[in-house]
């Protein structure tokens, strides 16, 4: 690894209802900061030489939010992928998704499709944008697609459920981001951050910036990683 920087960050951006709560705004200023906040780590993570950047943009349970709050957050996601196209461009960004495309409405699966589609020769870093996105829902479609390519599923193994997973290619997190000071992964990539090392400011996601993600990134650099094992040093 490259002076020890995590190839996979994933990020939990909590805390934009908070911060519009806190200045009296309503809770979608929040989200608009948030996104925000999103670009300038996007580009801070890939001048850092992060290699895969994953953002918890939609949960598959934030649909119990109301309407409007929805329906904005939305509406950022299709703002986010069409304007950043040069910024993609210039710093080679390939735009992906994890989570239940079928479940998405068309516009949004449409503004996604023509992301990944336009950005699929970059070859910088990877923001996998996690859109209507449950860490138990990918498992479930994982190991339903192996069931369905495999008929029988008495046999099946950790290896075949990795293949199944919504980007099989990407390695697992190095390190998991969450803002806003709470303490869960909130269905969370649950497959792949087994071994992730969990990192939580309690810095709300609109107030994120570079020495943020440096922060962070200094800080994993000191963890000691031993998947289960004993310490080698
Ligand atoms: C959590 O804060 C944030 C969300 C559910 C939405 C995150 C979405 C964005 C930042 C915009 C889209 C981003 C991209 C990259 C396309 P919260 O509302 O749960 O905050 P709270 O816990 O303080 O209420």
């Amino acid at each position: 690894m490259e002076n020890n920087i995590p190839a996979h960050v994933g990020i939990i951006m909590d805390g934009n209802g908070r911060w519009a709560k806190q200045r009296g705004l309503v809770r979608t200023q929040g989200h608009l900061e948030g996104l925000k906040a999103a670009k300038r780590i996007v580009k801070a993570a890939s001048e850092s030489g992060i290699k895969y950047l994953t953002l918890y943009a939609f949960s598959t349970e934030n649909w119990k939010r109301a309407e409007e709050e929805v329906g904005f957050i939305m509406g950022l996601v299709k703002q986010y992928l069409r304007a950043e196209f040069d910024f993609s461009r210039q710093n080679r960004i390939r735009v992906r998704h994890a989570g239940d495309f079928s479940g998405l409405p068309p516009d949004i699966q449409k503004e996604i499709s023509d992301s990944i589609a336009d950005t699929a020769g970059f070859d910088g870093m990877q923001v996998i944008l996690a859109i209507n996105y449950g860490g138990r829902d990918e498992i479930i479609r994982a190991v339903r697609k192996f069931t369905a390519a495999n008929k029988a599923g008495e046999n099946i193994s950790e290896q075949d459920i990795c293949a199944y997973l919504d980007n099989p290619d990407v390695p697992d997190p190095d390190m998991i981001i969450r803002s806003a000071g709470e303490y869960r992964t909130s269905n969370f990539l649950l497959w792949e951050s087994a071994y992730s090392e969990m990192y939580i400011s309690d810095k709300l996601w609109p107030d994120w910036d570079k020495e943020d993600l440096a922060a962070a990134i200094a800080n994993f650099q000191k963890r000691e990683r031993r998947y289960g094992g004993i310490a080698t040093r």
